[in-house]
């Protein structure tokens, strides 16, 4: 009898693997277990069978059984542990997952200046005017800089611009005007020139005074060239790059090179003309200083002003820049500030560098 009862928990065992190997979750253990092993199961049966054996051998048999349901009972726990530990591993690694439909990482890229950005505007917007994008040198001669321009050594035109020295003998070029005197020699008449780069004053800087700037300097020489082409080409820069119909005004303005000369404000685009830091509360900035080229200029570029004049302008790219982009302070361009020079179109937002 009690080899039979040996067989009978030895298939219980095979069937207690079976169960085991096929279930998927802990509750399905919990519930093959109790079919082995609760007082309706295989073993509860056995057990309830032990009454029929004779009297000698229930003991044993008792034992059997007992040791068996022990033996179901630990290897159903070590599946149950087994399973929810892969549980665990399973929910970790989904947590960790690759999401292909999550946004990627934005990964922050370079973008041009804001003064880089006006100088390439105004010159596409001239080149389709005819003028050639000319560069000169940012240390310059006396020469170039105030002699041929109509400056001479003393006159008292010289303090408008306060200077950077240099102890061999040049200076850094407080204006791009030198360039126009460059172009005429090197190009000769007609010709259609700008050009744009840094220039250097000698400034206490404050909001819109810095040391270091840019200019975009226009020259134009032909067979009569008037005012009214100067207006005109003004305007059009102007209002292309604001794209609309921008409010100037015209007052006299004295440089030595240029007569007449003029002051070409825009009115404030910070405060829309009703006064402001930027604008020194006038309401206008200016923006654009011009006029015909003076004679004697010409004569240094080797041009003769009985047969031709024309017309400068010297515009003030990083003046422009903050206009543009709403800069309220002119440090801040020459800052690594992000907010001032990582322009609107690219950020998705207005530039927002206030210093009142
Ligand atoms: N070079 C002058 C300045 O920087 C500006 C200017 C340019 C004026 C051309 C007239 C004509 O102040």
């Amino acid at each position: 009898m009690l080899e039979q009862l040996a067989q009978d928990i030895k298939a219980v065992f095979a069937e207690a693997d079976r169960l085991i190997a096929a279930a998927k979750t802990v509750d399905e253990l919990r519930q093959a277990e109790g079919r082995l092993t609760g007082k309706q199961g295989t073993l509860g049966k056995l057990l309830a069978a032990i009454g029929k054996l004779p009297a000698d051998q229930r003991s044993p048999a008792g034992s059997q059984i007992n040791q068996a349901k022990k033996d179901i009972a630990e290897r159903f726990a070590a599946a149950r542990a087994a399973l929810a530990q892969a549980a665990d591993r399973h929910a970790a690694a989904v947590a960790q997952a690759f999401d292909p439909t999550l946004p990627g990482q934005v990964v922050p890229r370079g973008s041009v200046h804001p003064v880089t950005a006006v100088q390439w505007e105004v010159e596409d917007i001239l080149s389709r005017l005819g003028f050639i994008v000319a560069a000169g040198p940012e240390m310059e001669t006396d020469y170039y800089n105030f002699e041929a321009l109509n400056i001479p050594a003393l006159h008292p035109a010289r303090d408008m611009q306060d200077t950077f020295w240099l102890t061999n003998g040049r200076l850094l070029r407080t204006h791009t005007s030198p360039c126009q005197v460059r172009a005429m020699e090197r190009l000769g008449p007609p010709l259609r020139v700008i050009a744009p780069g840094r220039c250097f004053r000698y400034e206490t800087e404050d909001a819109s005074h810095a040391n270091t700037f840019f200019q975009l300097e226009g020259l134009m020489i032909d067979r009569e060239i008037s005012i009214a082409n100067l207006i005109a080409v003004m305007k059009l820069i102007l209002n292309e790059i604001f794209h609309r119909d921008v409010k100037i005004r015209l007052r006299p303005g004295f440089f030595p090179f240029v007569e007449p000369g003029f002051e070409l404000d825009m009115s404030c685009e910070i405060c829309g003309g009703t006064g402001c830091p930027t604008c020194k509360r006038t309401g206008w900035v200016e923006i654009l200083p011009c006029g015909m080229v003076h004679p004697n200029v010409l004569r240094f570029g080797r041009i003769d002003p009985r047969e031709y004049t024309g017309f400068a302008f010297g515009l003030g790219l990083t003046r422009l820049a903050m206009m543009k982009y709403g800069v309220h302070d002119i440090r801040a361009l020459n800052s690594g500030d992000l907010r001032a020079i990582v322009r609107p179109e690219q950020r998705g937002g207005p530039a927002i560098i206030a210093k009142d």
